[in-house]
């Protein structure tokens, strides 16, 4: 019973579960900032906060501030989605901090691929829309640089953690559900995905072979020179000597 309970905790750490059904809550497309960033996040709403999983591409290795940003547009590489999203007028900071923006999410590390595989619960921000913490429609930010987390000793460290320029962005996009009620409508960009079709077969209407009009062609084993020309059997008249079916 004991091994049970501890496979069915197991079970909801690895899929979060989801408000609206089996898929995720909300998503984000990356898109470039500063640097080639892509990717997608999935967002899972639950009771206290919010499950961040996904993956962003075409950074840096190592690590690189990580936010939730108070506006919800892209625009001249991801500027002009304006300052950390703060509804309770606070100092920048660490995740873990109690003094820190709502959209503080920290730093996340990129491989030596330049890929960060994300997986972050935060009790700060909020996927239910009458929550003033509700970050759907806003933007998540991934900078260049290190978020100093409020710790680097000069005023721009309480405001943006001194984290860089921005390397990408995109747009929390609350799918299904009620709460997508609250946002203008946003269509979710995915790929181009090509339809797979099977191979069908080839219907042809069967067309009949012309073939030409064959002169008809009786065999006649038991005629001498057969093929060559033909003679009366039996002759009418034997030919005479000098008679020569070659030349005649
Ligand atoms: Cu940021
Ligand atoms: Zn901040």
């Amino acid at each position: 019973m004991k091994a049970f309970v501890v496979f069915l905790s197991v079970a909801a750490v690895v899929r979060p579960s989801s408000f609206h059904g089996s898929g995720p809550d909300a998503v984000v497309e990356m898109v470039p900032g500063s640097d080639q960033v892509g990717g997608r996040l999935e967002l899972f709403r639950n009771n206290a906060g919010v499950i961040i999983q996904g993956s962003v591409t075409g950074l840096t290795p190592g690590y690189h501030g990580f936010h939730v940003h108070a506006k919800g547009r892209l625009g001249d590489f991801c500027k002009d989605a304006g300052g950390h999203f703060n509804p309770f007028g606070k100092n920048h900071g660490a995740p873990e901090d109690v003094e820190r923006h709502a959209g503080d999410l920290g730093n996340v590390e990129a491989d030596s691929y330049g890929v960060a595989y994300i997986n972050i619960a935060d009790y700060h921000i909020s996927l239910d829309p009458s929550s003033q913490t509700f970050i759907g429609g806003l933007a998540i930010v991934i900078h260049a640089g290190v978020d100093d987390l409020g710790r680097g000793g000069n005023p721009e460290s309480l405001k943006t953690g001194n984290a860089g320029k921005r390397s990408g962005c995109g747009i929390i996009q609350v799918v299904g559900g009620s709460s997508s009620a609250y946002l203008p409508p946003q269509p979710i960009q995915r790929p181009f995905q090509p339809v797979h079709r099977p191979p069908q077969p080839v219907h042809r209407i069967p067309q009949p072979v012309h073939t030409p009009p064959q002169p008809a062609f009786h065999y006649q084993p038991h005629q001498p020179n057969y093929g060559r020309f033909e003679l009366e059997f039996p002759p009418r008249f034997s030919p005479p000597r000098s008679f020569n079916p070659y030349y005649h």
